[in-house]
Parts: C-alpha cells; structure tokens; sequence
C-alpha cells in the first residue's frame, strides 16, 4: 500500500510491524497514543531526492524542511543523509545545532522572524537567510553593522502560482502573506544592493504543500530562472510541496518524475544551484499513530463512534485542513473490513473527529487503532489541548525501537506554570 511506511507488513501473529517491530509489542512498551516513525522510509526518501535530482541536474541541494517534524532524533537521521535543512524559527536553528547539523547548510525562512532570531541566525553561521520582507533587510542591515559581519540571502518572492491544494496550504498566490510581491522585487534587489554586508545569492519561492500536479511546479522555475538571468544571481530555491498517499488511492507523481520536470526547465539555460525544500514528502510515509480503542457508541441508525485515547491534540490536520486520513487495526491486521465507523478522538470538541466514515474490521476495546501517514505536521503541530501529554515518538529500524522523545508528564504540562 502507498500509504504505509516502505517496511510495513503483517507478521505471523496478523499484527501490523514496521521497521522490523511488531506494532501491538510497541503500543504495550511505550504506550498509546504513540508516534512511531521508520527510519528506513526517511532515509529512502532522502536518498530517492538526492539521487534522482542529481541525476537530472547535479548542482542540487536538498533541504530538508524542519518545520514537518523537528525533533533532535529525527534530524540526526536526516542529517546523516546529506541533507540540507529549512529551518523557520529559532527553536528549529536551535534543535538543529543541538543534533549537530553544519549551520552552514541551514536557509532561514519566517515572515515576521524577531530582530533575536536574526542575531542569532547570524552569531551561529547560518548559510543563507530567506528575506521575506522589505523591513527585513532593513533589520539585517543594522544587525550586520552591530555585529560586523556580513550575510548571504535569498529573496522569497510571491510568485502568484494557483496550486491545487488545499486553500490554507497554498502560499503562492497573489493574496498571500508569504514572500516580496512581484511590483517589488526590483526595489528589494536594489535595497540589498546598496548593502555591503548583504549579498543576493539568489531568489525562492514556494507555491504551497501537498501538491500533485508537477506543472504548477514548472511554471514556480521558470519565473525563478527568469529573476536568476535579470539579476545575475546563482541560486535557485524552489521551496517544498510535493504531495504524499495519505489514501491508497492517493497516486502522487514520485520524485523522479518531478526531478525531471523542474531540471528540464534549467538545463542548458542555467549553471545556478537548484535547492529544493522538501518536508511532508520526506516524513509523512514514515509515520504512524497508535491509539488504543477505549469505549465505543453506536447510535442506531445514525453513527457508530469509535473512541481512541487520542485525537486533535496530537494530530490537528483533520479539524485543520479537513484532511482525510486511513487506519487499519494493527492487531488484526488482515482481518477484513466489515462495518463502517467514525474514530473520534478524546477533547472536548465535537469537530475532534480523525476518521469519519472509514471501514474497519470488527473493532473491539483494547483493540490497536493505526493511523497512517502520521509522520508530517502532526508532532510539529500537536498541542496539550484539555492539558494532554503529547505522545512519545519512537524510532524503529531492523526490528529495535528507540524513544527518541518521551511522553509529556503531567510534571511537564505544569513546568512553566507560576502559582501566585
Ligand atoms: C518555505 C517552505 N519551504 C518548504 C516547506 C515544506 O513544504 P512541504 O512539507 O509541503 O514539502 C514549506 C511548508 O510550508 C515552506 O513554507
């Protein structure tokens, strides 16, 4: 199935494994819910954008974009890759330095980053920092004549592209708050130019996330190569997007495919270095949600209600986005489906629905609910909504599992509290 991770199978015990580990054993060592996330999908997917890219257009670069899943553990496995990384606040820079990852290889992006994050960014050596605004360059201009020291940037342009995605998801169209509108490119380039401390090494821009169709993407290059030949400039960032399966059914165009398209806009017309950002479709396979089935309602006629011991907490997306996700009971593996029932999660929130309508075998309490394609904007999103621990992640590969981050306690929900 596209939707599950690249080492998923069903064991003799009919129980869902992945990585090697029986998942139902995972659920009884580490708890419910409980990320788990495959080391080998990660690192396949690191390796499928490296090469494939390469093969079409060898000056490329792949960045790694923290904001779909950044935990220490996860970024020293992509680190270990090659990988480049997009990191969009200080808490990214600083998980990132802490795994160690070369600060050189870092592109700094946020649209409003505070005058702290900037220096910081500077005083560690980032590689480049993404400029969002005009206001930016005037804060980097007094940063770098703070600190003496001078600073490569790109320039993240709007370039008002229609991405067929989800509307909350589509960041380049013309009414958008990210990147500098396009009757103001020339006045940002000349602004950084009058600069001696700051250089334009090249010009991003990103049209939006889980995208399917690779034209939208080739349209995003070659507005990009055109500001590259104005400006004289060496690098192109086409920022992240590609889509996943969360659905079986779902059939994103692959790597390869999409590699292809984007370097036939460039070569021969360009020796500029192609960067691309790359999140969801790095993690999103890797993952899985476990959650214990703790009560059920059947309301006759109406729904029968499946309720985990999670929900919106730890995975937003569905109130969010209205994303859609697929599950199957990892402890009955291949059993066949027979009735259709709606998991809802466990907040006070009628909307805190994860899967509505989905057919599942006979689901009985205890049972071990997976959800797939958790890996991406899931933790990077979860919250302690109605003062819930977010789940612990564990990291499976070759049949042993790693905690990588543990369960919040209710010790950690109360940490930052004061009582007065
Ligand atoms: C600038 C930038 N780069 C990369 C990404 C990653 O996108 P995706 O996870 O869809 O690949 C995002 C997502 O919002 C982004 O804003």
């Amino acid at each position: 199935m596209r939707n599950l991770p690249d080492t998923a199978k069903i064991n003799k015990h009919n129980h869902l494994e992945i990585g090697g580990v029986d998942s139902v054993d995972l659920a009884k060592e580490f708890g419910t819910p409980l990320y788990v996330m495959d080391e080998a999908t990660i690192r396949n997917r690191c390796r499928q954008y490296i090469d494939s890219f390469r093969k079409y257009y060898p000056n490329t670069d792949i960045a790694y974009a923290c904001k779909a899943l950044c935990t220490a553990g996860i970024l020293k496995v992509v680190d270990s890759e090659g990988m480049c990384f997009d990191v969009s606040s200080g808490g990214e820079v600083y998980t990132a330095l802490k795994s160690g990852c070369d600060p050189k290889k870092f592109y700094f992006h946020g649209n409003n980053k505070t005058i702290a994050e900037l220096k910081m960014a500077l005083e560690v050596g980032v590689g480049r920092i993404m400029v969002d605004t005009t206001q930016e360059i005037i804060n980097l201009d007094e940063i770098t004549k703070e600190l003496g020291q001078g600073v490569e940037v790109m320039l993240r342009i709007n370039p008002g592209i229609e991405a067929h995605t989800h509307k909350y998801i589509k960041t380049g169209l013309i009414d958008s708050k990210f990147g500098v509108p396009q009757n103001e490119i020339d006045e940002a380039v000349k602004m950084i130019q009058k600069h001696k401390y700051i250089k334009l090494v090249g010009f991003h821009a990103h049209i939006g996330s889980q995208i399917f169709d690779t034209k939208s993407f080739v349209d995003e290059v070659k507005l990009l190569l055109e500001l590259t030949m104005k400006y004289q400039t060496h690098e192109i960032n086409i920022g992240g997007g590609p889509g996943v399966a969360y659905l079986d059914s779902d059939n994103p165009p692959g790597i390869d495919a999409y590699a292809e398209q984007v370097a036939k806009v460039l070569k021969g017309k360009t020796e500029a270095k192609l960067v691309l950002e790359p999140g969801r479709s790095i993690v999103a396979n890797a993952g899985v949600t476990l959650y214990s089935v703790g009560a059920i309602k059947d309301i006759p006629k109406i729904r029968k209600y499946i309720l985990v011991d999670g929900g919106l907490a730890d995975n937003p997306r569905p109130i969010l986005y209205q994303a859609i996700y697929d599950a199957k009971l990892a402890n009955k593996a291949s059993a066949v489906p027979v009735e259709k029932v709606t998991i809802a999660g466990r907040s006070c929130e009628s909307g805190d629905i994860l899967i509505k309508d989905i057919k599942l075998p006979k689901t009985e309490i205890n049972d071990i609910l997976a959800v797939l394609c958790t890996g991406a904007y899931n933790y990077s999103m979860a919250s302690n909504y109605n003062r819930v621990g977010r789940p612990a992640m564990v990291l499976v590969r070759c049949g042993q599992a790693s905690l990588i981050v543990e369960r919040e306690d209710y010790e950690d929900l109360i940490r930052k509290d004061i009582i007065l």
